[in-house]
């Protein structure tokens, strides 16, 4: 399948220099109010802090150092999972950002050209921004600040610059009147010559308003010994900071943006964007037209030619080309649906694979089962799957008839080609070829309802029941 992945970004640069990035997240994320730290907060399905390790990842950077809180086995487990040879280093006491880049210092000591810090509370930040960063560096600048143009600056450090050089950041509390109408507000992250980072950042003190070690205070310290600094921008969207639920749902919405625009960049037609939710592993293949208001979950993998029909939600599967999904149709984890099938409205399929061709076009719940090909599920078919204790399987084989309204009461086996009666209830295995009814027999009595409507009609007259 022709597919691309799309949160990818393709082809960046990479240079020779050796770099590592030093990633911040021991902030608390008290704004929050969450039991979960804050850089575990996903959006698109993957927590912040993990964006933040794939991106860095994504731009050639292959060694890491994170700095997290104590007792954060949770956090550690996410690094784990998505950058697994980073470092992880324990900031104790929170007392400012370039006391947390020393709490990586043993890692940052290891002999690098480059120091790149990056903060897991922002989490949109793209790859070709830290190489821009990188190559800003390599024209021979100590320190390099990424910069944006705040439509409120009001809280962020600014950055004083004189044309291309930057002169010093200056956080809001420290600022004067002049220095806080500057509209270029420092992201937080920055690029730092390797050979005099840590000297730099152990001559950083905390005399300023909140009494923290700023990491901005290198930018001064760095000219004083006649260094050169400069800054980098970015788009605000890309360097939003997320300290509470509100700037969780405004990152969500971006990076949705995102996903959104790529999908429709590789080929896939989404009627109304805004109403289509992707996940940020979602890889859709070519001339996929997707209606509105569907949700994709995590893991999720669509062939070329799929047509995912409104309000359908679909995770953890994958829908073969040439399918067609929905309206209405929930896909749920470890499902599978062949090519030129056909899911209809209000199906329901759970770990179920639909083979080739096959067919269930309205109101069924199919879960635990397979599905052969060209096998057609008629109306309110129910695979039976559960006893309150276990889950058992059904096996559908190819081209079998299952009549509407039918209970297929696991674990069950219905053979090839086989015919099961509507309205069943099948307990027992179903032969290839065979024919199953499994209803209570019909009774036909003739003029019965003529009969029961005298009776009944003479019985109210005399008044007695
Ligand atoms: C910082 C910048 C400011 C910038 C802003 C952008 C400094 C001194 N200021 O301010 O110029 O405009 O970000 O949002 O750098 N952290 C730790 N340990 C600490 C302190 C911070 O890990 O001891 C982490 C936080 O979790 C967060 C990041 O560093 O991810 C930034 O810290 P925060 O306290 O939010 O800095 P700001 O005051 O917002
Ligand atoms: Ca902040």
């Amino acid at each position: 399948m022709d597919s691309v992945r799309i949160g990818e970004t393709v082809g960046p640069k990479m240079t020779d220099k050796k770099c590592i990035a030093v990633v911040l997240a021991a902030g608390e994320g008290t704004r929050m109010k969450s039991d979960m730290p804050k850089v575990l907060h996903p959006i698109a399905g993957r927590s912040m802090l993990g964006h933040v390790l794939n991106t860095v990842q994504e731009a050639g950077i292959t060694d890491i150092a994170v700095v997290i809180g104590p007792n954060r086995d949770d956090v550690a487990a996410e690094i784990h999972k998505i950058a697994p040879n980073a470092s992880l280093h324990i900031q104790t006491e929170r007392l400012g950002t370039a006391h947390a880049v020393l709490a990586a210092r043993e890692s940052v000591r290891q002999g690098y050209d480059e120091v790149l810090v990056l903060f897991a509370d922002t989490p949109l930040i793209e790859p070709a921004t830290l190489l821009a960063m990188r190559a800003r560096l390599s024209e021979g600048n100590t320190v390099v600040a990424l910069g944006f143009e705040a439509q409120n600056p009001h809280g962020y450090g600014r950055l004083l610059v004189d044309g291309a050089s930057l002169v010093a950041i200056r956080e809001h509390k420290d600022a004067s009147e002049s220095e806080r109408r500057v509209t270029l507000c420092n992201s937080g992250l920055m690029a730092i010559d390797g050979k005099l980072a840590l000297g730099l950042l152990d001559s950083v003190e905390n005399q300023n308003t909140q009494k923290e070690y700023y990491l901005t205070d290198i930018v001064e310290i760095a000219r004083k010994a006649s260094a050169k600094t400069s800054y980098e921008t970015a788009p605000e969207s890309d360097v939003l900071g997320v300290n509470d639920r509100t700037q969780l749902a405004v990152a969500e919405g971006v990076l949705q943006n995102r996903l959104r625009k790529k999908a429709m960049m590789n080929g896939a037609t989404l009627a109304d964007p805004s109403t289509v939710y992707f996940s940020f592993d979602t890889q859709l293949g070519r001339d996929v037209v997707v209606e509105p208001n569907v949700i994709f979950g995590l893991n999720v993998v669509i062939g070329d030619k799929v047509q995912i029909h409104a309000f359908s939600h679909i995770e953890d599967a994958s829908i073969d080309s040439f399918a067609s999904v929905g309206p209405f149709a929930r896909i749920r984890p470890g499902s599978s649906v062949g090519q030129h099938a056909k899911i209809g409205n209000f199906v329901e399929l759970k770990k179920a694979n639909i083979g080739k061709g096959a067919k269930i076009s309205h109101l069924s719940y199919i879960g635990d089962a397979d599905v052969g090909a060209e096998a057609n599920i008629g109306a309110g078919t129910i695979t039976c799957n559960y006893d309150g204790f276990f889950k058992y399987k059904t096996v559908i084989g190819e081209g079998a008839f299952i009549g509407a309204n039918s209970s297929l009461v696991a674990p069950i086996k219905i053979g090839a080609g086989a015919y099961v009666g509507s309205g069943s209830v099948i307990t027992k295995e179903v032969a290839s070829d065979q024919l199953a009814v499994a209803r209570g027999k019909q009774i036909a009595k003739d003029g019965w309802g003529a009969q029961f409507r005298a009776t009944s009609e003479a019985k109210k007259k005399s008044g007695k029941a």
